[in-house]
């Protein structure tokens, strides 16, 4: 088998000093290979950004192992793109300067950034701007915007150094339905161009089933991989695809397993599947 790009193996994450803490993942696995999108769904709480912590560094496994690209996560040096549901932007720096964050603070762009921060940064940012429809918008501030063009400054910000991976924690929760279709076309033909392994952790199933090749299913806390199923609808996909019935039975599927999930960590489901 070849090996995958990220790797959670037999993870176990309890918050607190003691065994009196929450223990949030246990003895969790996922094994995600390069270039691939990945859905994290699961009741509220189960550790789906707990996972994404992990992957990004932020937070350290209490036990078993966390691999990006072959390494432990702590030594590697892949370039990660991170976007969240408050797309906490800058608020005395222009939506370009936002945007061009990344170059400033990651290598190899980090050391130029002096010298082209007015060239040829200032016109990547530009032009990935105007792919999610944003041209123009460069120079205004973030309270000029509205929640749907902070967002999409967002993934611009996420994209910008052209990271080989993308975690994305729920981007797309605050936003209102239309504008939360638009941004999934937006994220699956960014995905389709520059073929970032993605790590999407969502609620919304319909969002998880248009945008990933795989939908992750969790338990309730603590967390394990209820659930590992593949997304077969060819791309590029649309919103008229969602209201297909294979596209509905998938979603109506999977909510099923989630709602068995909240109940107790999956456990009914395989005491009434024996009964
Ligand atoms: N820093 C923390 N300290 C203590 N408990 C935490 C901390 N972060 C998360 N938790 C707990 O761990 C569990 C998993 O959290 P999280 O990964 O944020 O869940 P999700 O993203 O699936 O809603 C939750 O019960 C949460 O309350
Ligand atoms: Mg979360």
């Amino acid at each position: 088998m070849s090996q995958p790009f990220i790797e959670l193996s037999d993870v176990i994450v309890r918050y607190g000093a003691n065994q009196s803490g929450t223990l949030a993942l246990d003895q969790t696995n996922l094994r995600i290979d390069e270039g691939d999108f990945i859905a994290l769904v699961g009741p509220s709480g189960c550790g789906k950004s707990t996972i994404l912590k992990l992957v990004s560094g932020l937070l350290q496994a209490s036990s078993g192992g966390v691999f990006l690209a072959g390494r432990e996560v702590r030594a590697n040096k892949v370039g990660i793109g991170l976007a969240f549901q408050n797309p906490t932007m800058m608020p005395w720096l222009t939506i370009r300067e936002n945007v061009m964050m990344p170059l400033k603070i990651v290598e190899p762009f980090r050391s130029e950034y002096r010298r082209k921060k007015k060239g040829e940064f200032a016109d990547r940012a530009d032009a990935m701007l105007a792919k999610v429809g944003l041209a123009g918008f460069g120079d205004k501030r973030p309270w000029e915007l509205s929640g749907g063009m902070l967002q999409r400054a967002s993934l611009c910000r996420a994209l910008i150094h052209e990271p080989r991976l993308l975690l994305l924690d729920e981007p797309f929760g605050a936003l209102d339905s239309f504008t939360r279709e638009e941004l999934w076309e937006i994220l699956q033909t960014l995905w389709i161009e520059t073929r970032p392994t993605v790590l999407l952790v969502t609620h919304d199933l319909r969002e998880a089933a248009y945008l990933a090749n795989r939908i992750c299913v969790m338990t309730a806390r603590p967390g394990r991989i209820l659930e590992d199923r593949e997304v077969p609808f060819a791309r590029p996909r649309t919103v008229e695809m969602s209201y297909d019935p294979e596209f509905a039975a998938l979603v109506q599927a999977m909510r099923r397993r989630i709602a068995e999930a909240r109940v107790d960590g999956g456990a009914a489901l395989t005491v009434s599947n024996a009964a």
